[in-house]
């Protein structure tokens, strides 16, 4: 079933994504070698609680931490802990924040210090096929329409699409219908009705798309072990295009947070 949120739900959807933003605006902080993973696992947890929300992830199906951190050839759902990052890691963080019932989800991949053009290049067109997808966002259009522009701005840039995870509705659930395929065939799938609220989420490959999951049943890694991105953001699909809940918000709006 997909919900149309109303204008109140809309309205707390926007708290939840800011709060979310603030929280990536926090553990940005905090992205340099040396740190552990684990210490900016902890430094959502803190930032979140302090807020008075929740977050998301932690003990979803199990999911022991409270943020996800994938560095390199891991994908997405890459576990804290007590590794430190290192000068040249690909880091993608993907924060969920729930607040007052109602869910956020993005993600963002940061470059550690030094890169190849090839990575740095991954990265920043990993960002811009998230927005070419959203740019096909209004209602009436198809769910196709996004991954089909994501597929293609993807390929002209010579990176694969991982097909295995998809985005997702987001709402009182962090995941809710419908799938948000990175890949496909415009003009197919559910038609977007303003209040559909979708995480669009791409991962792309530098090499092969193909992917594996590991022993400890999260962490999912490229199969080639080459280094993968993953940018996302929670937006309300409107009349006429979408709004993003999770995106950057103005100085005199992080005054009163
Ligand atoms: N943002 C992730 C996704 O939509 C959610 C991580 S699932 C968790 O796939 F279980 F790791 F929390
Ligand atoms: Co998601």
């Amino acid at each position: 079933m997909i919900s149309i949120k109303s204008e109140r739900e809309i309205d707390l959807m926007r708290e939840a994504g800011k709060l979310n933003y603030l929280t990536h605006e926090e553990i940005k902080k905090h992205i340099k070698v040396g740190v552990k993973t684990k210490d900016l696992d902890k430094i959502a947890y803190e930032f979140i609680t302090h807020h008075h929300a929740r977050p998301s992830f932690l003990n979803y199906e199990g999911y022991p931490a409270s943020i996800c951190i994938s560095i390199n050839d891991e994908v997405v759902h890459g576990i804290p802990s007590n590794r430190r990052l290192k000068d040249g890691d690909v880091v993608s963080i993907d924060v969920g924040v729930e607040l007052h019932g109602y869910h956020s989800d993005a993600a963002r991949t940061y470059i550690v210090g030094h890169a190849s053009k090839e990575v740095l290049d991954l990265v920043k067109n990993t960002e811009l096929a998230l927005y070419a997808g959203l740019q096909k966002i209004h209602e009436g259009a198809k769910i196709g329409d996004i991954g089909a522009a994501i597929e293609e701005f993807a390929h002209t840039h010579g990176l694969s699409v991982v097909e295995e995870l998809v985005g997702h509705g987001v709402g009182t659930n962090i995941h809710e219908d419908p799938d948000v395929p990175n890949y496909g065939k415009k003009g197919t799938g559910v038609t977007l009705r303003a209040g559909m609220v979708l995480a669009v989420e791409p991962m792309l490959n530098l090499g092969s798309r193909y992917v594996y999951l590991h022993d400890d049943d999260w962490t999912i890694s490229t199969d080639d072990e080459k280094p993968s991105a993953h940018f996302e953001h929670t937006v309300v699909v409107t009349k006429n295009g979408y709004e993003i809940l999770t995106g950057e918000i103005s100085n005199e709006e992080k005054q009163t947070k």
